[in-house]
């Protein structure tokens, strides 16, 4: 069977294949980072990395104020490192190579442990052979729970991503050299959770947690909602206290590598009407992603019976105190192989912040960009000064948009900026976490030349 005519069965094994409770620190069985085969299109691919043989990465679940802990095991006979993209956790729980851990080894296991503060859709993926390790399949989607049941039927988590398959459906390569000095390599296979347009059956009626997260590697998607009643409720994690606009096929919204979206869904109330995640892909008609099927009896709830998500505890910054660092994201004129020691590099550098490619996960004597000082507030201006678009990512902290001189902002609470083309936008932020914190471009060839420093926070 073709897997574009393969439907899942119920909502519950749906969204969480191989799910796992790891709230339990004791119990926390091993993830190993292992080579993987799957069917993504009519021949099966091998070569895939993932946390078991044959299936896609399992959706890791915590609870806010809970600790938890994640044994990663590599065996893989490459180096490895895992980070959990959004989480305001301790630096040395990072995953980050050279910077706050070291690379783990072939047969080796890296304890995570860490108490995530703050709940929300996050998402975790390797940080150390970065490119090969997430391009093959090792990006996967991280719910961490609020202390209080916040009223859904049902929850639908969507794990966005390409792949870049040859005509025997095996991989191509994962970067180009064109595609790194550019927008990025992209993949010419479209995928929710590794299926193609998967079926997913929520009660008629019901009201849906939609967790959509784009993981992939290049592609900014371009998003929009069709049928049944929808709010965005949360951005990059964190809970949206004012009314956004809801995304539509002439207006959709773009979600960068590394973003995250929660709507609620109010599902349609006859039995297999439908509920689309419908993305706008270059030089295509608009094509569903995934959808959701309305089944059983219409319980018949309304959005208005949710109640907000309560905030995460994130400090605002103060803007009459905040100090003012400046970072341009550009080209760079040295084109120097960096050295990213066991981690992996693509060759070459193209890119740069403040003119400066990074040296390299393991080049000795590079600084941080800027070094805040615990406590205080800063706004941070982020200028691109190249005609392509840069999801810029912070590590550990969280910052609120101000402005840009292209477009009004909302004051959301997120981890990752999508800079659209010669934009300059200011975020601030309350440097409240210490800390070497890895900031980087999320399109992760310009990640692997150049567009990548840290912030220091002490
Ligand atoms: Cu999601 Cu440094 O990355
Ligand atoms: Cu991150
Ligand atoms: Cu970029």
């Amino acid at each position: 069977m073709k897997r574009r005519e393969f439907l899942l069965g119920s909502s519950a094994a749906a969204g969480a294949i191989g799910v796992g409770g790891f709230g339990l620190a004791s119990a926390a069985p091993e993830l190993v980072i292992q080579s993987a085969s799957f069917t993504l299109r009519d021949q099966v691919t091998t070569g895939m990395v993932s946390l078991s043989s044959d299936a896609p990465p399992p959706v890791l679940r915590g609870r806010q104020g809970e600790a938890m802990r994640l044994p990663v095991r590599n065996s893989t006979l490459d180096y490895t490192a895992m980070h959990w993209h959004g989480l305001r956790i301790p630096n040395a729980m990072d995953g980050v190579p050279y910077l706050t851990q070291m690379p783990i080894g072939p047969n080796e296991l890296f304890d995570y442990e860490f108490t995530p503060p703050d709940a929300g859709t996050y998402w975790y993926h390797p940080h150390c052979m970065t490119m090969e390790q997430m391009a093959y399949g090792l990006t996967g989607v991280m719910v961490i729970s609020e202390a209080e049941d916040p009223g859904f039927d049902s929850e639908q988590v969507i794990n966005l991503r390409d792949f870049r398959l040859d005509d025997e459906d095996q991989f191509l390569p994962a970067y180009t050299q064109r595609g790194a000095a550019r927008a990025g390599t992209f993949g010419n296979l479209q995928t929710a959770n590794w299926l193609d347009t998967p079926v997913y059956d929520h009660v008629s009626g019901g009201l849906v947690r939609l967790r959509v997260v784009n993981t992939d590697t290049t592609r900014i998607y371009r998003l929009h909602l069709a049928g049944g009643k929808t709010r965005i409720i949360a951005w990059d994690g964190h809970p949206v206290d004012v009314e956004l606009p809801l995304p539509s096929a002439e207006d959709p919204l773009l979600v960068g590598p590394g973003q995250r979206v929660d709507f609620a869904v109010a599902m349609p109330s006859g039995k297999g009407q439908m509920v689309d995640l419908v993305a706008k892909l270059p030089g295509q008609p608009h094509r569903p992603m995934a959808r959701l099927r309305a089944v059983g009896a219409d319980v018949a709830r309304d959005l208005q019976e949710l109640k907000p998500l309560p905030p995460n505890p994130v400090a605002r910054p103060d803007l009459t105190k905040a100090e003012l660092h400046e970072f341009v994201f550009g080209w760079t004129p040295e084109g120097g192989e960096p050295n990213n020691g066991f981690c992996g590099s693509l060759g070459y550098n193209f890119w740069s912040i403040n003119r400066t490619p990074w040296a390299g996960d393991a080049a000795e004597g590079g600084g941080p960009l800027a070094v805040l000082e615990m406590g205080k507030s800063y706004v941070l201006r982020l200028r691109n000064e190249s005609p392509n678009l840069h999801p810029i990512h912070l590590h550990g902290l969280v910052f609120t948009p101000l402005k840009s001189n292209l477009r009004k902002l909302p004051p959301l609470l997120t981890d990752t900026m999508l800079l659209l083309k010669d934009e300059v936008v200011e975020i601030a932020l309350v440097a409240d976490n210490p800390g070497d914190w890895a900031f980087h471009c999320h399109v992760i060839e310009h990640q692997k030349t150049g567009l990548t420093g840290y912030i220091r926070v002490v």
